[in-house]
């Protein structure tokens, strides 16, 4: 069976970043990181992906902000027809840098923020920013570029949910997401700290549903719930090696953002070309399709829905990336996911103090 074609790139610029959010899902180990690709290795990297017909670039990080040649970067795949997105903490998106952008050709900014209130918000990012960013946010808006700022959700912020939307809204942005905790690198870390109660979540989708409503034609509202509260888990990354890929800062090429830590052999683009990687690289191939299945998953009525759910959870849970993800009730090792929920739900439990992910 041929290999489907990638529709989106995520290209992670580099792991260097100004905050140091406790929920962030990069890799633990950044010194890995740290020789990141130059210039001319992302154009050649931005060419093969065009080349294979990715049509859109999200160029992430880190703090992309930080790559000096991100004006020449999305020249590069404006140039090539890719529809380019710019995923920031705005931390450095001064007027002269966002100008240059502009005139690069950038379509898209999405720029993350923590609460609706400073002190929330700068002690979730472990720094002093949120006055920066909505001033970003405004620029953005005046720049003429379409805005979603997204809210990565969690114990310590969830209850602010309405406050947040309220934010989003005066800052015009066309679409807010409110994306739960992955957990995944230092989040993992901090997992017990920021999964929220079974009576923040329903509270918080009650306050999104009037949202939506309210907001209907003018902003569109994103919720992602968290999967350890779901019976069923996501087809994560709309299924392995499908329609997605990311490039690692140094040149890791990888199915999905957190699949550095399967045990499998690494692809680099300084190495291999890209389509050879998303063709056959065993990282890639590995769990492309449904053959790698056990059960539950290989016989279930579900399996072309979710796919099995994610594969970095599987492994990250039980040590077997091919096992069913734990998160769906069907799985013979729900039960590690269970017990994460009742201690996050236990009455008079004591809100744990986050770790910050440390700065680089
Ligand atoms: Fe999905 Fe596998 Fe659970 Fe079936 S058993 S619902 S395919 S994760
Ligand atoms: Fe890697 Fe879900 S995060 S497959």
């Amino acid at each position: 069976m041929s290999a489907p074609r990638p529709f989106g790139l995520l290209a992670e610029l580099t792991y260097r970043c100004p905050l140091a959010c406790a929920y962030c899902s990069n890799p633990i180990e950044l010194a890995r990181y740290d020789d990141e690709l130059s210039t001319a290795d992302w154009q050649r990297v931005f060419g093969e992906a065009a080349a294979m017909g990715v049509l859109q670039a999200h160029l992430s990080g880190g703090e992309p902000l930080l790559r000096r040649d991100l004006p020449e970067l999305v020249r590069t795949a404006c140039d090539l027809g890719m529809y380019t997105n710019l995923v920031t903490s705005a931390i450095g998106l001064s007027r002269p840098r966002a100008e240059a952008l502009r005139a690069a050709g950038l379509d898209h900014v999405q720029v993350s923020v923590q609460a609706d209130e400073p002190a929330t918000s700068d002690r979730i990012a472990g720094i002093r920013s949120f006055d920066k960013k909505l001033e970003a946010c405004r620029l953005v808006r005046e720049l003429g570029w379409p805005l979603t700022v997204n809210v990565v959700l969690h114990r310590q912020n969830i209850e602010r949910i309405g406050a947040i939307v309220d934010l989003v809204e005066r800052l015009g942005a066309d679409r807010v997401e409110l994306a739960n905790t992955q957990y995944y690198g230092w989040a993992w870390r901090n997992r017990s700290s920021l999964l929220p109660t079974r009576e923040q979540l329903d509270r918080a989708e009650e306050v999104v549903t009037a949202a939506r409503a309210r907001l209907a034609g003018s902003m569109e509202v994103v919720h992602v719930l968290p999967d350890y509260y779901s019976r069923y888990p996501k087809p994560c990354m709309g299924g392995w090696a499908q329609r997605q890929l990311t490039v690692a800062p140094n040149g890791d090429a990888l199915p999905c953002p957190a699949a550095q830590t399967l045990p499998l052999p690494r692809a680099s683009v300084r190495d291999t070309g890209l389509d050879e990687i998303w063709t056959s690289a065993p990282l890639f191939t590995a769990y492309r399709g449904e053959d790698w299945m056990q059960e539950p998953c290989r016989t279930c009525d579900r399996r072309e829905v979710d796919l099995g759910g994610c594969r970095c959870q599987a492994f990250q849970l039980t040590g077997d990336a091919a096992a069913t993800d734990p998160v769906c009730h069907l799985s013979p090792e729900h039960g590690l996911v269970e017990d994460v929920v009742s201690e996050a739900n236990r009455p008079a439990r004591v809100d744990l103090e986050l770790a910050p992910r440390p700065h680089r």
